[in-house]
C-alpha cells in the first residue's frame, strides 16, 4: 500500500508524541489534604469563637458565595449598612443589598455583624451637605439608628454602632456628630440601639487600636466610662488594618485589657497589605501575621469574633486605596487558599487531624517537541478529594517560556508558571480530570518540572452546614 509522505509525517509526529508521553515525562504531586480539611468556621467553633468576613451583596453567588457559606460564620457588609447606602435621599430606603446579605446569613446559618450606624464617613449627601442644628442632628441620629437597628431586630446580633470616634492621639475626631453633639453622641447612640434591639450586642470600632497606645488607652478610658455610667456598651472591635510584619507586639495584652473591662473584643476588618507584587516570602510572613493575630484572639476567652475585611483578593479595599500595596486576603483573585488561609487553620487547631485519604494530582507531560517549540499538557486528576477550581504551578528549569494555552489562564512570571482553571473546567469531580495545555519555547534542553497544585475549594467545603 502506498502512504503519502504528509501521512507518514502525521503518524511519526503522532508516535514521537505517544512515546514522549509514555516515556515518563510525567510529575506529579499531591494536593494537600484541603478537601476534607474542616472549614474555618467549624475550626472557630471548637475554639469558642466565631470566623467572619465581610462580603459585598452582589457577589455572593458562585464560588465567592460558596466560600462566604461554607468557610465563615458571621457576615459583615462592607457598605450595605451604611448610611449613605441605606438612606441616599432624605426619607428614601434601599435595603436591597443589607436585605440580600442577611438572608444570604440566616440560610448558611450565620450571624451579622451590623456596620455600621454611626461614623463620619460614607453619610448620604443630604445628611453632610445639610446644616442641622443640633436638636435635628440628635433627632437624625436617633431615628437613623431606630429606624436600621429596627429594621434587622434578631436578625442582626451585633452592631457596630460607632466607628471610628478617634484621633491617633487619643483626642476625639472632629465629625459631624461630635462637633454638633459633643462627646456624648457616643452615648446616645448606644442607649439609642439598645432601645431599637434589647438583644443585639453594641460595638464601638477603631482602627490601629489594637496594640496598647494613646488611641486604644483612649477607647479604654471610654468603655471604662461608659461601663461606670451605666452605658450599654458591649463589646470593642479591633480593626485590625494591618501592614505586613506589623503586628503589635502588644496585641493580646491590648485584648486581655479590654476583656478585663468587662467587655467582649473582636478583630472586625482583619487585612494584612504587602507592596506588589506578592512573592512567596512575602506570603509566608503574612501568613505569619494572620496566624499571630488568630493566636491572640484564641488566647484570650472574650475575644469572640475573628473577622477579615474581604476574604479574596479580588474583593479588598486595599488596592484602590494603597496604589501598588494589595494582596491582603486569605485567598487569591482566584479564590485559591493563600499561606494566609492554612495560617488562620492552623491557629485555630487545624491540621492536627488526621489527613484524609484521597487526594488530587497533577500530572505534566510534554506531548511534542520540535526544534525550538514544544506542546504541554497537565491532567489534574482526583482520587477520594475532588476540587471546585483549582491552579497549577511550576518553576521551569531551563528557561522555557510558555507562549500559548488552552483550558487555563496561565501567567509566567522570570521561570514561575501559574496556571488557573479557565471558567468552565474548574470542577474536578472526585474519580474525575481535567487537562489544559499549552505551548512554549525551549532551548538546549527541556527538562520536566514538578507541578504542585494550589490548594483549591473543595467540593465537600462547599456544602452548607
Ligand atoms: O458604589 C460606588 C460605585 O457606584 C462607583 O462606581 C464606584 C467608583 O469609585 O464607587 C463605589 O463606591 C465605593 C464603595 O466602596 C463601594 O465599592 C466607594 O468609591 C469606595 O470609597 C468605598 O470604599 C469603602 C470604604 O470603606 C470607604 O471608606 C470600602 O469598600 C470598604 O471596604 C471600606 O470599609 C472601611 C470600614 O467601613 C471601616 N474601617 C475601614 C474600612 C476600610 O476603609
Amino acid at each position: 500500500m502506498k502512504t503519502s509522505r504528509s501521512a507518514v509525517r502525521a503518524r511519526l509526529a503522532a508516535l514521537c508524541a505517544g512515546l514522549l508521553a509514555a516515556g515518563a515525562l510525567l510529575a506529579a504531586q499531591a494536593l494537600p489534604a484541603h478537601a476534607a480539611d474542616a472549614p474555618l468556621r467549624d475550626l472557630a467553633a471548637a475554639k469558642g469563637k466565631v470566623m467572619g468576613t465581610a462580603v459585598t451583596g452582589s457577589k455572593l453567588t458562585g464560588t465567592y458565595g460558596d466560600i462566604a457559606g461554607a468557610q465563615f460564620s458571621s457576615l459583615t457588609p462592607g457598605n450595605a449598612m451604611k448610611w449613605g447606602s441605606v438612606e441616599p435621599t432624605q426619607g428614601s430606603f434601599d435595603w436591597a443589598e443589607a436585605d440580600r446579605i442577611v438572608a444570604f446569613a440566616q440560610a448558611h446559618g450565620q450571624l451579622v455583624r451590623g456596620h455600621t450606624l454611626v461614623w463620619h464617613s460614607q453619610n448620604p449627601g443630604w445628611l453632610t451637605n445639610g446644616s442641622w442644628t443640633p436638636a435635628q442632628l440628635s433627632t437624625l441620629l436617633q431615628n437613623h439608628i431606630g429606624t436600621e437597628v429596627g429594621r434587622y431586630k434578631g436578625k442582626v446580633s451585633v452592631w457596630d454602632v460607632v466607628n471610628e470616634p478617634f484621633n491617633e492621639d487619643g483626642t476625639y475626631r472632629s465629625t459631624l456628630w461630635y462637633d454638633g453633639l459633643g462627646a456624648d453622641y457616643i452615648a446616645s447612640a448606644l442607649t439609642w440601639a439598645r432601645a431599637a434591639d434589647p438583644a443585639a450586642k453594641l460595638y464601638i470600632n477603631d482602627y490601629n487600636v489594637e496594640g496598647v497606645g494613646a488611641k486604644s488607652t483612649a477607647l479604654y478610658n471610654l468603655v471604662r466610662s461608659l461601663k461606670d455610667r451605666g452605658v450599654p456598651i458591649d463589646g470593642v472591635g479591633l480593626q485590625a488594618h494591618l501592614i505586613l510584619g506589623q503586628v503589635p507586639g502588644t496585641l493580646q495584652q491590648n485584648i486581655q485589657r479590654f476583656a478585663d473591662l468587662g467587655v467582649d473584643v473582636a478583630i472586625t476588618e482583619l487585612d494584612v497589605r504587602m507592596a506588589l507584587p506578592a512573592d512567596s516570602a512575602k506570603l509566608a510572613q503574612q501568613a505569619a501575621d494572620y496566624k499571630a493575630v488568630t493566636a491572640a484572639c484564641v488566647a484570650v476567652a472574650r475575644c469572640v469574633n475573628l473577622t477579615v475585611w474581604g476574604f479574596t483578593d479580588s474583593d479588598s479595599w486595599v488596592d484602590s486605596t494603597f496604589p501598588g500595596y494589595g494582596a491582603a486576603t486569605p485567598y487569591d483573585a482566584s479564590y485559591a487558599p493563600k499561606p494566609a488561609y492554612t495560617a488562620i487553620a492552623q491557629a485555630l487547631g487545624g491540621g492536627t487531624t488526621t489527613p484524609p485519604t484521597g487526594a488530587c494530582t497533577a500530572a505534566y507531560a510534554v506531548t511534542s517537541q520540535w526544534n525550538t517549540g514544544f506542546t504541554g499538557q497537565v491532567t489534574i486528576t482526583c482520587s477520594g478529594a475532588a476540587l471546585s477550581s483549582w491552579r497549577a504551578n511550576w518553576t521551569f528549569g531551563a528557561g522555557q517560556q510558555i507562549t500559548q494555552a488552552w483550558n487555563a489562564t496561565c501567567t509566567q512570571s522570570g521561570s514561575a508558571v501559574s496556571c488557573a482553571n479557565a471558567s468552565y473546567n474548574g470542577t474536578v469531580p472526585d474519580g474525575g480530570s481535567v487537562g489544559f495545555g499549552f505551548n512554549g519555547t525551549w532551548s538546549g534542553a527541556n527538562p520536566v518540572p514538578a507541578v504542585t497544585l494550589g490548594q483549591a475549594v473543595s467540593a465537600a467545603a462547599r456544602t452548607a452546614p
